[in-house]
């Protein structure tokens, strides 16, 4: 057992070191530069959200569940750095899928809960020196949602992750106060729905700083967040969302998988 589900069970997180070997670590950071060096916002009509309509940021959103698509950080000025790729690196990919399986990581998955384990999301997230931004709190289920809920990320640390350069934030045992609201989709717009006013608490979050290499495994309902890299390093990690196939999907997620 890779970790004590009990223990997740009442934190809503575990951590896995060493998940990811330094080559692996290695080839996906050299795979994610590859596809950010090939992306031209203008020739693949990216909008930015400083010059272009909301509805066309929500097209590129709403259309990359079975894709891969690179998204423009939302900083001042115009600059054109890559905030992430998603959402189907998992599905697409030949260096980031093989990574992905659902086979590759059954004994974390069975730890945090699911039985018939399925890949539905990925992404990259750059988070770059200086431009990197922060995260605000949620919950992943918001995002992804199923009945009963089943959502649980596997985040992988492609570098080593700190308070300095954005390391992940918790709010252990959150998981167990029930979810906060839902992203949910009708045709080409989007929407949250409210399911408690109730602000996110300001004490009791804890920072997840880990090695590259690592595995941080989220419970779906679990409340984490991130600051902006405000270190001269970079802070990548990529993530990837399963649910339980014996688990309902619910038809107005805003993702179609892959
Ligand atoms: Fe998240």
């Amino acid at each position: 057992m890779p970790f004590d589900p009990n223990d997740y069970a009442a934190r809503g997180y575990a951590i896995v070191p060493d998940a990811l070997s330094p080559a692996e670590v290695k080839a996906l950071r050299a795979r994610a530069d590859a596809i950010i060096d090939a992306f031209d916002p203008e020739a693949a009509g990216a909008p930015f959200t400083t010059d272009e309509s909301r509805r066309a940021i929500d097209r590129w959103f709403l259309e990359s569940g079975d894709r891969i698509r690179c998204f423009l950080e939302d900083v001042a000025g115009g600059t054109r750095a890559v905030n992430k790729i998603g959402h189907a690196l998992h599905a697409h990919d030949p260096v980031f899928a093989p990574l992905s399986t659902a086979q590759r990581w059954a004994e974390p998955l069975r730890a945090a809960g699911l039985t018939a384990p399925r890949a539905v999301q990925s992404m990259y997230i750059a988070k770059d020196p200086g431009v990197g931004g922060a995260v605000a709190p949620h919950q992943d289920t918001t995002f992804l949602h199923t009945t009963p809920s089943t959502v649980t990320g596997l985040w992988f640390a492609l570098a080593d992750a700190d308070r300095e350069n954005g390391c992940l934030w918790a709010l252990p045992g959150g998981h167990r106060a029930g979810l906060k609201r839902r992203f949910v989709r009708a045709g080409d717009t989007t929407r949250f729905v409210e399911l408690d006013e109730a602000p996110w608490p300001d004490d009791g979050w804890i920072p997840l700083e880990v090695p590259a290499g690592a595995l941080v495994v989220l419970h779906g309902l679990l409340p984490h967040k991130s600051d902006a890299n405000h270190s001269a390093r970079p802070r990548p990690a990529y993530a990837v969302h399963f649910v339980d196939e014996t688990a309902k999907w619910s038809p107005d997620n805003w993702l179609v998988p892959a």
